[in-house]
């Protein structure tokens, strides 16, 4: 990689040029990419499971039909990503080889077990509340497949916010035992929340090439500041208390929140913590129950290309 070429690569990032699969690009640009969408698939993959064991139990056939749509939804997700990672010239198998091996890494927010049905409106709320602040910045990301993927992502993401809040403000204006489950699971999912969007700015290794390149437009702590300024007086006027004493408003009119826990973040990342195993066994077992499925493609695709060559 030649100076030259890293120049006319910056001028072309300051430009705000989409840089597109077939295009040059320094060979950390690649890797970066690889990494964040990578893990951004596997965190759609897995983020079907918390909410998925709930489809059975929804209170009622509108909840169950939403709630169905909400994990097809992220299934595509998980699709699109991959498929920008491809983009990349990795292959996906071995992303899924890397994810099933423990050596892939993916959203800490669902390694949270999802107790009762409160909790799939308040993964609705706050989770999918805070992919959006973070997508919406992705939407303008240097790499032409990944900003288009979050362009459609987003538009998705933004019915399985709605429908979440619509849920939880429902519950905390219910019956006394709503409001209790509404309250309960945001005591549960608040940190968590507040902590997917990673570590603080100062903490945060990855943070530099991907400002330098156009990849990452704000910082985490800059969308941690949106998901808190939008999302705190909402909870509060539904009538909700948010489980942070040093939470405050500074002079700046930004919700300040208080010390966050990083060892149960890393914890739950290494899955010392939390239902990280679980999730791996549970993606395992559907890996291989799906063994048949990829073969049949496979004979398939062969035999296609066999008779086309004939
Ligand atoms: N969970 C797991 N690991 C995390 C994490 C989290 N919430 N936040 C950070 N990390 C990891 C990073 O991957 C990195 O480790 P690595 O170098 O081994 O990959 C390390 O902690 C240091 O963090 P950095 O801040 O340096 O990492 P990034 O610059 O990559 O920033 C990020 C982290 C903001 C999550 C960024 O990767 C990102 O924007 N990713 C794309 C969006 C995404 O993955 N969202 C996940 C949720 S998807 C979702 O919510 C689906 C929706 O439909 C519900």
């Amino acid at each position: 990689e030649t100076a030259e070429q890293h120049a006319a690569f910056e001028a072309r990032i300051a430009r705000g040029d989409k840089i597109e699969p077939g295009d040059w690009m320094p060979a950390e640009y690649r890797r970066q990419l690889i990494r964040m969408i990578s893990q951004h698939a596997h965190s759609e993959v897995v983020g079907m499971l918390p909410e998925g064991e709930w489809i059975s139990s929804a209170p009622s056939l509108r909840r169950k039909l939403i709630l169905m749509a909400k994990v097809q939804d992220e299934a595509g997700h998980g699709q699109y990503l991959y498929h920008a990672a491809e983009t990349l010239g990795v292959d996906r198998r071995e992303l899924v080889d890397a994810l099933l091996a423990g050596r892939a890494k993916y959203s800490s927010i669902f390694n949270y077990p999802t107790r009762n049905w409160a909790d799939v409106g308040m993964i609705g709320w706050l989770v999918d509340g805070a992919a959006i602040r973070n997508q919406t910045m992705l939407a303008g990301c240097s790499y032409g497949p990944y900003s288009r993927a979050m362009v459609r992502i987003c538009s998705e993401e933004t019915f399985h916010h709605k429908q979440g809040k619509e849920m939880i403000v429902a519950y905390a204006r219910g019956s006394s035992e709503q409001r209790v489950m509404a309250q309960d699971a945001l005591n549960r999912w608040w940190w968590p929340s507040v902590m997917m969007l990673g570590p603080h700015d100062a903490d945060s290794p990855n943070s530099g090439a991907l400002s330098k390149w156009g990849v990452k437009l704000k910082s985490n702590d800059a969308v941690r500041q949106e998901f808190l300024n939008e999302h705190v007086p909402e909870l509060l006027e539904a009538g909700l208390s948010i489980p942070d004493p040093d939470l405050h408003r500074n002079e700046a009119g930004d919700w300040t929140h208080g010390p966050i826990d990083w060892s149960e973040f890393w914890a739950i990342i290494r899955g010392e913590r939390g239902l990280g195993r679980e999730r791996l066994a549970t993606r395992q077992a559907a890996h291989d129950d799906g063994a048949w499925v990829r073969a049949a493609m496979l004979t398939y695709s062969e035999r296609q290309r066999a008779q086309a060559a004939d």
